[in-house]
């Protein structure tokens, strides 16, 4: 009896393994097709460009978001419409957005180790991001540091200015606009962030 529901429960987590791989198997071969790496990179962490982002690692939950937003034109800030371009000649469903996302995801991880400047925990942005950068509260917000400095600088001014106001990134814009974030404070931020500071 014993041995029967030990071999029921192996097969139902053969299967579920079994499905996950699928999943998988297709995020990889659909970010190929959909040419994805020919700006990200092949590994999803060496992008073309210093203003382009690195996602491999990213939380999956955020992706999808960003990827979707930057397909319908929610996210139309700084270069979105070289990929939204690509993407509508490509068409990318849902279900494709989902699993090329979780593959990115499981990739190795662009996420580094940093020290991130004073202003970065003075300003309240680790109340979202994480003390370290790297570990915020929420999946469906970006981890950072490792990430391009060109980018994420880019990306805190749009985001202060508005000029980028898809997902959840409002939360973001008030704390910004309660804490006085400076242009400077926000280089700086951006600088710490990319850096992996020397043994
Ligand atoms: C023609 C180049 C190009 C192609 C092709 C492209 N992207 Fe992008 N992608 C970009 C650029 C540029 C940005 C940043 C836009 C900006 O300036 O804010 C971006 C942003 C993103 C982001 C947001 C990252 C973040 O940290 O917010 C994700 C996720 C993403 N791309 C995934 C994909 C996926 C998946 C594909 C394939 C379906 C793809 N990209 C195809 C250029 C491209
Ligand atoms: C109240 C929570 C919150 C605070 C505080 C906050 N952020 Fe964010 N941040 C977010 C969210 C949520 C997003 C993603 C928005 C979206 O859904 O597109 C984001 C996005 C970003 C991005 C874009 C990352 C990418 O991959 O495109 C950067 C860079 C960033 N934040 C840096 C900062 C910095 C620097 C501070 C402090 C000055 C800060 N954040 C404070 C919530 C916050």
């Amino acid at each position: 009896m014993r041995t029967l529901k030990m071999l029921g429960f192996g097969a139902v987590m053969a299967s579920s393994l079994l499905i996950s791989n699928v999943t998988l198997a297709d995020g990889a071969s659909l970010y190929t097709a959909k040419m994805c790496g020919t700006c990200h990179g092949v590994d999803a962490k060496t992008p073309i460009m210093g203003t382009y982002p690195k996602l491999a690692g990213q939380n999956t939950t955020y992706l999808i978001q960003q990827i979707k937003d930057i397909r319908d034109g929610t996210r139309a800030n700084e270069q979105t419409a070289a990929m939204k371009g690509m993407m509508g000649g490509m068409g990318v469903s849902d279900d494709e957005v989902t699993a090329i996302a979780e593959w990115i995801s499981s990739q190795e991880s662009f996420v580094a180790e940093t020290v991130p400047d004073a202003s970065y925990s003075a300003k309240m942005c680790l109340t979202c991001h994480g003390a370290d950068g790297k570990t915020p509260i929420m999946d469906a917000y970006p981890k950072l540091a490792g990430q391009n400095a060109e980018y994420l600088a880019q990306q805190i001014k749009d985001i202060q200015a508005g000029t980028r106001n898809n997902g959840m990134s409002a939360s973001m814009k008030a704390m910004m606009a309660s804490f006085a974030v400076s242009d400077d404070e926000a280089a700086a931020i951006a600088k710490s962030l990319a850096e992996t500071p020397a043994e």
